[in-house]
This record gives structure tokens, sequence and C-alpha cells, in this order.
């Protein structure tokens, strides 16, 4: 059964708008889980558009459960993480102009680097994760860089299903579930979690949340959205339902 890990950037985009303090993500947090959270993720992105360093710091005060802070891999991210220890670090590649995360790390390419990142994150005591698409190659670094975690970037997944009107049989869909399903039976094997996210929603989540070996969904754009309309903590209640 995968677990479900919420993303709340969104409620600190809504409150960025107005540079207020309203919505607040701590009560986010505290919706999300009572509505059935296993873990709560922030992305505090280098330019702060939504997340602040205050917020990361309060939600790891008052979570009580797993918490999960996604960021670049540079100098100042681990320096924050290191201090504040979440008990999670994503590590996800970072484009001041892109609108959300568009693609995973290219852990290949900067394998020595992340290395020692992963490294200093497990010195202070972390669970080190790197977001990366479904191919063989990166999963293969990411075990070699000294990954806990690999979270399977399902953004193409979504888009094609999206294009493709929900058809699951669909040849574009249909290749995405292929590609994360092999990227998930090599994470597993070579002794990682696999987790999945990216562009999920309460109509495309089923075929990723049925993958075998699945440890954790995360979700955030999806939820948040439909709390407008529902709430926070039913929405959460709801996705929850869906990938048990
Ligand atoms: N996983 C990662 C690494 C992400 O960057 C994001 C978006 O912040 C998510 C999951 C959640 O994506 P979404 O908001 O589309 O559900």
């Amino acid at each position: 059964m995968a677990e479900l890990g919420v993303n709340i950037d969104h409620v600190a985009t809504l409150r960025q708008a107005r540079r207020t303090y309203e919505p607040d993500p701590v009560w986010a947090a505290v919706e999300a889980q009572l509505g059935g959270a296993d873990g709560i993720t922030v992305h505090l992105r280098e330019d702060r558009r939504h997340i602040q360093d205050h917020d990361v710091e309060r939600i790891k005060a008052s979570c009580h459960v797993r918490l999960n802070l996604e960021m670049a891999a540079t100098d100042e991210m681990v320096g924050i993480a290191c201090r504040v220890k979440p008990h999670q670090a994503m590590l996800v590649p970072e484009g001041r102009q892109e609108v959300t995360t568009e693609g995973g790390l290219d852990v290949v390419g900067q394998l020595s680097r992340l290395k020692a990142i992963v490294a200093r994150l497990h010195d202070a005591g972390l669970v080190t994760s790197a977001f990366i698409d479904p191919q063989p190659a990166q999963v293969e670094a990411a075990a070699a860089a000294g990954f806990d975690v690999c979270e399977i970037h399902t953004g193409a997944y979504a888009r094609f299903f999206h294009e493709a009107g929900g058809a699951a049989g669909n040849g574009d869909v249909a290749r995405q579930i292929a590609a994360i399903t092999e990227a998930g039976r090599r994470i597993t094997e070579a002794g990682m979690r696999f987790n999945a996210g990216h562009g999920l929603n309460y109509v495309n989540v089923g075929p990723i949340a049925a993958m075998a070996g699945l440890g954790e969904l995360h979700i955030g754009h999806a939820i948040v959205s439909r709390a407008v309309f529902v709430g926070l903590r039913e929405a959460v209640a709801q996705m929850k339902r869906l990938i048990v």
C-alpha cells in the first residue's frame, strides 16, 4: 500500500500573492495530517516564490509526520537542510523561469558532486531522495551516488494521460507506464525506496498507485486545487482512498 506525501507549496503561493500571513502553510500541514497524509513536502525554492525559510522551520517543529524538504543541490540549501533537519532531503533540478519542476535531476552528469552532497546530508542524519526521470541510467547513477530513495517524475505520464482523454491503453501513456514500472523495479532491486510524483491527480493516479513496490506518492497541485472546493482535510482523504 503506497503512502501519500502532500506537497503544500501552493498554500504558500496563495499567501505570497498578497505577501501576507494567510493562508498559513502550518495550518495546511495540520489539515493534511488530519486528512491522512503520511508526509508533508515543501519546496524551498532559491527564489522563495512560495515557501519561505521560516515556514520550513515552523512546519518541522509542528509536523507529526515525515517532512520532505524538496530543494536544489546547492550549498545554501544543503546548509539549511543540515540545520533544520527534515526527515528527508529530496534533490531536484531548479530553473528560475520554470513554472514547476520540469525534468528530473541529471544524476549521471553530476555524479561526483551529488555523491559529496548525499554524504553531507547523510552525516546530518537525513534520508536522501533523487527526483529523476524514468531512465535506467539515472537509477543506476542514483544508487552509485548513495541516494536512499528515487522519486520518479510522472509529469510526462500525466501529460500524455490528459492528452489521451484518460485512455490508459494509449501508446504514449502505456510507454510511460512501462518506463515507470521498469524504473521502479530497478530502484527496489538496487535497495532504494521507489517513490513517484508530479502531475498526478484524482483521475490519473490509479495506474501509478497500483505499481508493485511503490513506497510513496507525492502530490500537491491537484490536492490543493480540490481543497479550494472541499477543504484540504477532505481533499487529502479523497486522494488517500484512491491510492490504497
Ligand atoms: N514531486 C516533485 C519532485 C515536485 O517537484 C513536485 C512539484 O513541486 C511534486 C512531486 C508534486 O507535483 P504536483 O504539484 O504536480 O502534484
